[in-house]
């Protein structure tokens, strides 16, 4: 690429190319996430990210989610204000590039689980025959959207499969090639990616199999490829606390705490939000992420917007432009609240919890699967995990030149929220709830100016650059 330019010169250009901010990579250590530069216990405080609901994944109009920095840069601020740090993206097209979206989630300090499946043909399990379903070509798809979302250091993991155990029925042949697919994607990933991404199933909140579930994907069996095989997460979609009257022991809250207590692998919500009550309170989120449920790694609200199943904290207006919901207003509230410090702080006893060995009496359920024998790599697979698929679309950090959205974005109170601008978080650092109020930007000459009024309860930290080239780092190695 360099070739014809003199090596200083290359190195210069290549320095510029590659300097930007990041958040620190997330490894999996027992029980929790944990930063692999600070140390810190990372706790997922998220919001799964849908536009267009199911039907905004185009891959004939080379359209995904990630796919348009311009919808990505608005979101990207009022998921900043909101004070998330992960996104969950169910369907991506592994052919596009998405550089601009990860970076500008990058520079937000926000995190993404990424889905390697779609609901399209030939990109998922088919989960009533799932032997159909599991060939090269779906490998090939999964394993290009490793490729795709690999070198972003906000990648935070891999989901690889959502809700196909979903009844006692379902459980009887699919957890086998759940962990086939497991062991496909981890294999790819040791041969080619330079760090470790954890790869976890997200279940459905099926009570009578959710114990056995949680134990089927995180058993060790004897031998490097069954070990590999495991879930690295487990991810619970859980609707279970509906409206303000709720409490932890009728949501079934102090259950799932004392289940997961145990668990040799993190456990998050990897969709909550009961809609039952509306508007949504939110007041599970104190309970979630305090001193009683610190076994759980957080949790990603269902969902960012309104769509039909009627779950959204903002509207996406037709013509671009976003308003937020009073749900939005509630979380936002709720998340305030949080004790960061208590969310950063590690439990050094359960991150050394060994995983149960895989036996058949694990498994208390008679319908769920005992087999833990799992279905050879299909014809082709293994050659795609020696040697890498072709002609890969190989995403990579870019600069984040435009910081303020062009499309407006209306208080719950339908007034516009002025000076929208994305803030770009310290180096090393990720997003947290205080951030977008308490407003403490690093450089003290350009102190915020958080907006009330205009936004009614919505504050918008604003206008804080951070001193660029003091915070300035290489993230990846020259
Ligand atoms: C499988 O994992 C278990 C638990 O982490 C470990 O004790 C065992 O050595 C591993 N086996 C192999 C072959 O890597
Ligand atoms: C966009 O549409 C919304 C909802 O219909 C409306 O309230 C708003 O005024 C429109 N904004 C612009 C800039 O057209
Ligand atoms: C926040 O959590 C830390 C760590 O558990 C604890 O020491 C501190 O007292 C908590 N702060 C508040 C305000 O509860
Ligand atoms: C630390 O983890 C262990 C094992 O899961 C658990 O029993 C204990 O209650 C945890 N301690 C705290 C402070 O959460
Ligand atoms: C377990 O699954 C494997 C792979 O799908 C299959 O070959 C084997 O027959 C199954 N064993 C039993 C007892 O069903």
């Amino acid at each position: 690429m360099f070739s014809n330019m003199l090596p200083a010169v290359a190195l210069v250009a290549s320095l510029a190319a590659r300097v930007a901010v990041a958040v620190n990579p997330v490894e999996v250590r027992g029980q929790d996430f944990f930063d692999t530069v600070t140390n810190n216990r990372v706790m997922i405080v998220g919001v799964d990210y849908q536009p267009g609901g199911q039907a905004g994944y185009m891959p004939q109009r080379q359209i995904d989610a990630l796919s348009d920095g311009d919808v990505c840069l608005r979101d990207a601020v009022v998921l900043q204000s909101l004070g998330v740090n992960t996104i969950r993206v169910y369907n991506v097209d592994p052919t596009l590039n998405h550089d601009d979206c990860a970076s500008i989630f990058n520079y937000a300090g926000i995190y993404m689980i990424i889905d390697v499946n779609s609901p399209l043909g030939g990109e998922s399990i088919n989960r009533a025959e799932p032997w159909t379903s599991y060939h090269e070509g779906y490998l090939t798809r999964i394993f290009g959207v490793v490729e795709n979302f690999k070198n972003y250091p906000n990648t935070l993991g891999f989901f690889s499969a959502n809700e196909v155990m979903n009844d006692v029925e379902s459980s009887e042949f699919n957890p086998p090639y759940i962990r086939a697919v497991q062991r496909d994607l981890k294999n790819y990933i040791s041969k080619h990616v330079t760090r470790t991404i954890p790869v976890g199933y997200s279940a459905a909140d099926v009570r009578e199999i959710l114990e056995d579930q949680w134990n089927y994907m995180q058993c060790s069996v004897q031998g490097e490829d069954d070990n590999l095989s495991r879930s690295d997460f487990f991810g619970l979609n859980s609707y279970s606390w509906c409206g303000g009257d709720a409490t932890p022991q009728s949501a079934g809250y102090t259950t799932l705490a004392a289940l997961f207590d145990s668990s040799t692998i993190p456990v998050f919500f990897s969709e909550y939000g009961c809609n039952e009550v509306k508007p949504r309170v939110f007041e599970e989120v104190p309970y979630l992420y305090g001193p009683e449920m610190t076994m759980l790694s957080g949790g990603l609200v269902y969902e960012y917007s309104q769509e039909e199943a009627d779950y959204g904290l903002v509207d996406i207006n037709d013509n671009g432009t976003v308003s937020l919901r009073v749900d939005f207003d509630n979380l936002q509230t709720q998340y305030r609240t949080l004790n960061i410090t208590l969310l950063e702080t590690g439990n050094s006893t359960a991150a050394t919890l060994t995983p149960p060995r895989c036996s058949a009496n694990l498994i208390s359920n008679a319908g769920l699967s005992k087999n833990f024998t799992l279905p050879r790599v299909p014809p082709g697979g293994q050659q795609l995990i020696d040697n890498g698929i072709d002609n890969p679309t190989q995403g990579r950090i870019v600069d984040v030149s435009n910081t303020r959205p062009s499309q407006a974005v209306y208080g719950s109170n339908g007034q516009q929220i002025q000076n929208l601008e994305l803030r770009q978080v310290a180096n090393g650092e990720s997003n947290t709830p205080t951030d977008a109020s308490s407003g403490t930007g690093t450089n003290p000459a350009s102190s915020p100016s958080p907006t009330t009024g205009a936004a009614g309860k919505v504050e918008f930290g604003v206008g804080y650059l951070m001193a660029a080239a003091a915070m300035m780092a290489v993230w990846t190695s020259i």
